[in-house]
């Protein structure tokens, strides 16, 4: 049979095809902005059918229906990280957070830690082949359709085709939905003054040839913003959104100087405008790898000169990172920023940096704090952390001593706050702060 037989027999209704999942099913859906919104829809419409199904899912971009109050009896929403659809129903505890990184999710499904009994995904149209690509996210979702016991696919014929190990063959697929619908957009952020200021500190440290991995929102979006004089840089992150197409049209990101991967941007999923999914639209230089190996340390590692840039919500006067729950409230989730900063840390001549506003809450809350706060988690240790950025300075931190640790995050700390600080250090260290 050819495949385009296979293919043809195997294509169903998003009805039929959520028939499939049984009561008591743990369900993976796919990630970010590949989440398969018709067959999401038709399992939240098919609710009566189903009692207690676990939906595990990362960044969860969609509605999120399954988290309502009325769905308790039929799904339970277990988070790998919570976001605006789904953190009231977690604060709420009417859904769990699994904390873990992201470089090990795969490993979750692959070694049974949490058995994938169905796939839900999104896909490209096949080629020639019968091969479809995971377009913009190929992360946690083709290793889950690869543990599935049964793999549901929209082949959405919007989906970007992305390269790199980012393919399934249409063989590998139990159910198939055809649809055609516009793949969700994150609007570009608004970058205000504040963004800007550490945006600029932040390139301070960004040399020329170095490789980036920039996390999501107003602060990388600011960094990209300066480094417009830079030259040779290249891209090795766990995603990346659009301020990066201008830079490789402004020829600044070309990728050249990359020691793994060179002339290629790797990253593991996409998100942003309708401009990037067509600019990586069967863009050989630009390559999708499932997480374990893109987040994995040992791989980041051998990208020489690799800067990551990511965000928290918390670093105490030690050092020590809260960046995914503010207090007992969980915020978001670890994502790759464990990974990143390893992965920099060990590689040669790499760097991490922390970016934050020196504030929270409208100027109230000092994210800089004597302590973390009670009940909060501790997302990056003291021993990992390197570079602290606010829009008052950079604080390096590596090699320094708790006090000498203290001193340097005082100095970038909004000027409000440094008098309560002052005082805290003083006490604990018994001497006059200079
Ligand atoms: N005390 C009290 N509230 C705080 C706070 C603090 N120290 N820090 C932040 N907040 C509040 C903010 O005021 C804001 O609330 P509001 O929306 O009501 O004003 C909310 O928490 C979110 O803070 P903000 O800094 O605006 O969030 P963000 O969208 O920029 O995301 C992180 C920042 C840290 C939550 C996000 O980067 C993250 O989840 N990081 C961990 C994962 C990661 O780094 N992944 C790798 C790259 S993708």
């Amino acid at each position: 049979m050819s495949w385009q037989d296979v293919y043809q027999s195997k294509l169903t209704t998003a009805k039929d095809a959520v028939s499939y999942i049984q009561s008591g099913n743990r369900v993976v859906i796919g990630h970010a902005v590949c989440e398969p919104q018709k067959l999401v829809e038709a399992m939240v419409n098919n609710k009566e059918q189903y009692e207690n199904v676990e939906i595990v899912h990362m960044v969860a971009m969609g509605k999120g229906e399954y988290t309502n109050p009325e769905m308790a009896p039929h799904f339970r929403h277990n988070a790998l990280f919570v976001g605006g659809s789904t953190r009231k129903a977690v604060s709420e505890a009417r859904a769990d957070y699994t904390p873990c990184f992201f470089t090990e999710i795969p490993r979750l499904f692959k070694e049974e830690y949490l058995p994938v009994d169905v796939a839900l995904v999104q896909v490209s149209r096949p080629d020639e082949h019968g091969y479809c690509s995971f377009g913009l996210s190929v992360d946690y979702t083709k290793p889950a359709a690869e543990c599935a016991k049964v793999v549901i696919a929209e082949v959405n014929d919007q989906m970007p085709r992305t390269m790199g190990d980012s393919f399934i063959h249409i063989s590998e697929m139990d159910h198939i939905v055809e649809t055609s619908y516009p793949i969700i957009e994150l609007p570009p952020p608004r970058i205000g003054e504040i963004e800007k200021a550490i945006g600029e500190n932040c390139a301070k440290l960004v040399e020329d040839g170095s490789t980036l991995q920039l996390g999501i929102g107003a602060i990388p979006d600011a960094v990209l913003l300066f480094l417009k004089d830079k030259k040779d840089l290249g891209i090795h992150s766990e995603m990346f959104s659009d301020g990066v197409v201008e830079l490789v049209e402004a020829g600044v990101i070309n990728n050249k100087k990359k020691t793994l991967h060179k002339g290629k941007m790797v990253v593991t999923f996409l998100m942003g405008t309708k401009r990037l999914y067509d600019f990586v639209d069967n863009n050989p230089s630009v390559e999708l790898y499932p997480v374990d190996y893109v987040n994995n340390p040992c791989v980041i590692m051998q990208n020489e000169n690799i800067i990551s840039i990511n965000s928290c919500i918390q670093v105490d006067l030690m050092g020590q990172v809260a960046s995914e729950s503010i207090g007992l409230k969980q915020f978001s989730g670890v994502g790759g920023q464990v990974d990143y900063i390893r992965g920099a840390s060990m590689a040669r001549k790499g760097k991490s940096i922390i970016a934050i506003p020196s504030t929270a809450s409208k100027g109230k809350v000092s994210r800089i704090a004597p302590f973390i706060d009670e009940g909060s988690a501790v997302t990056t240790s003291r021993n990992d952390v390197n570079y602290v950025v606010t829009e008052y300075g950079i604080a390096q931190l590596r090699g320094k001593s708790l006090k000498e640790r203290g001193r340097a995050l005082i100095n970038i700390a909004h000027p409000d706050f440094r008098p309560m600080l002052i005082e805290e250090w003083e006490k604990r260290f018994n001497c006059k702060f200079e």
